[in-house]
């Protein structure tokens, strides 16, 4: 395992002025575009003949591999809007906790979060922009107007084979219809080695000018610079940086895609052949991987476990009280192939009789909660009897998972001063009631559990009614569509619920 190279830098939002201006100007004849060897977009992504580049060439952009190159990575959405503004990050991260998830996702979050403060708002995250969901990573949705002034984040995933993963995050700002580009950026992800890098890994160090001359060639080839002319002559290392950090590897080589002033960036595609003796060790190992065109492998990690920034994107907790019952192992099926966190708040007895659930719960990524022994009103039982309720249930969470609930939802929502001092816990209750115990229907119940939602909703179901088990994936898929991300009720709080004693209706907005 060798240290990441990417994840901790701290890497500057650079236009490289010098090299825009000397493309900028540069002659417009553009020549014929080559298409990307072993590319495809969402649109069109099933293969295509893969000419044999021998040079570098112009080409029509960086790849942006469709669903069925992406299955396995997880979409990400994080939007804001006000009067004067409007925000749209769209990201993937691999599943489980990962460094290229938290690289991604505190690089969006640098982003978004200047822009607000830029505009002399908070950064409060949001679902209106999107139309159409979030789709699949990097893929659908779409923003429903445009406001005065925008900051965007789009993504496209550019490799995926074996353990590598390539995701080029693009960040413009709109003003008065003028878009600007604020940054490009190809970032990799070796689950193999471990390590994290941006496309200018690629390269040995002390080989960016031969890299970039080899560029230069493929623009000259194509008529977009003058004959003679050296575009990337006085840049600085910077600069360079910011070019060569936009370098897509593809199966046969590398598209690096430069800025140009006031117009779409030019890509060029630079054949693995001449870049050999150019790479670094991480940059001939990922061409070689996505050579090789193995279908991409995330590695295994527990559904439920993804981490999630519920500062930065929407999300909603949905919890299933009074289980386990026997509908809750085909409920955890269905969150499992979801990819779907959850919360059950589960009564002592049925832990006791199904001790194998409990710790499924626990196992796959949940968050478990306490909802007493006996589901009676906490507010009419005395002190002892409180304590007793809470306390037996806890115990019984405890030998089933190994370790006790972090929060308590009492039944029937019930909870006054006297009870809330009393059980030592956090008292979790809901913003969004299902009502699915008087079983209005499948329908009904993912019309409110999805349109009743806002950032930070906490919704109740119960997993002992085989409707509201049946409307789990449209329930999922809904919110999902709307822009929420799920996570549990401690994630949405980082894990650090509020002190014992709070009452909490839904996590922070
Ligand atoms: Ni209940």
């Amino acid at each position: 395992m060798r240290p990441a190279r990417g994840g901790r830098r701290r890497v500057r939002w650079l236009v490289p002025v010098a090299v825009a201006a000397a493309l900028g100007t540069a002659a417009c004849t553009a020549g014929p575009e080559a298409p990307v060897p072993g590319t495809a977009t969402p649109s069109a992504s099933r293969a295509r003949p893969v000419p044999a580049l021998a040079t570098p060439v112009v080409v029509a952009g960086p790849p942006h591999l469709g669903p069925d190159r992406t299955a396995g990575l997880v979409p990400r959405l994080a939007a804001m809007r006000t009067d004067a503004f409007a925000v749209s990050a769209r990201w993937a991260t691999p599943p489980g906790a990962t460094e290229f998830g938290d690289a991604l996702s505190s690089r969006v979050a640098e982003a978004v979060r200047s822009y607000a403060d830029e505009h002399g708002a908070a950064w409060r995250p949001g679902v209106d922009l999107v139309a159409g969901g979030v789709g699949g990573p990097c893929w659908g949705g779409s923003l429903l107007s445009v406001p005065p002034a925008s900051l965007t984040v789009d993504c496209a995933v550019v490799t995926t084979a074996g353990p590598l993963v390539g995701e080029r995050v693009v960040v413009t700002r709109r003003e008065a219809g003028v878009a600007t580009s604020i940054s490009r950026e190809t970032w990799y992800s070796d689950a193999a080695t471990g390590a994290v890098f941006d496309g200018s890994a690629l390269y040995a160090t002390g080989q960016e000018a031969r890299v970039l001359a080899l560029v230069a060639e493929g623009l000259r080839a194509s008529g977009r610079i003058a004959p003679g002319v050296d575009p990337f002559a006085g840049a600085d290392a910077g600069a360079v940086h910011a070019v060569l950090a936009d370098s897509a590897v593809t199966p046969s080589g590398v598209v690096v895609t430069v800025p140009v002033a006031g117009e779409v960036p030019v890509s060029v595609h630079v054949p693995q052949r001449l870049l050999d003796p150019l790479l670094s060790e991480e940059g001939r190992r990922a061409i070689e991987v996505a050579a090789g065109g193995a279908p991409y492998d995330p590695g295994a990690s527990p559904a439920g476990a993804d981490p999630v920034d519920c500062t930065l994107v929407a999300c909603v907790s949905i919890s299933f009280d009074d289980g386990p019952s026997s509908l809750t192992p085909g409920l955890l099926d269905v969150l499992d192939r979801e990819r779907a966190p959850a919360t059950f708040y589960v009564l002592g007895p049925a832990v006791n009789s199904s001790p194998d659930v409990a710790r499924r719960i626990v196992d796959s990524g949940h968050a478990i909660g306490d909802h007493t022994w006996r589901h009676a009103d906490l507010t009419k039982l005395p002190d002892d009897q409180v304590r007793r309720e809470v306390s037996r249930t806890q115990a019984a969470i405890d030998a089933a998972t190994g370790a006790p609930a972090t929060s308590l939802r009492p039944p029937y929502g019930a909870s006054d001063e006297r009870v809330r001092k009393l059980v030592g816990l956090p008292v979790v209750v809901w913003d969004v009631d299902t009502r699915d115990w008087e079983e209005p229907g499948v329908d009904t119940v993912v019309q409110r559990a999805v349109g009743e939602s806002r950032p930070g909703s906490v919704v109740l179901m119960h997993d002992t009614h085989e409707p509201t088990v049946e409307a789990v994936p449209a329930v999922v898929d809904g919110l999902r569509a709307r822009g929420f991300t799920l996570a549990t009720v401690p994630a949405q709080f980082d894990g650090e619920l509020p002190p014992a004693g709070t009452l909490v209706s839904h996590g922070p907005r």
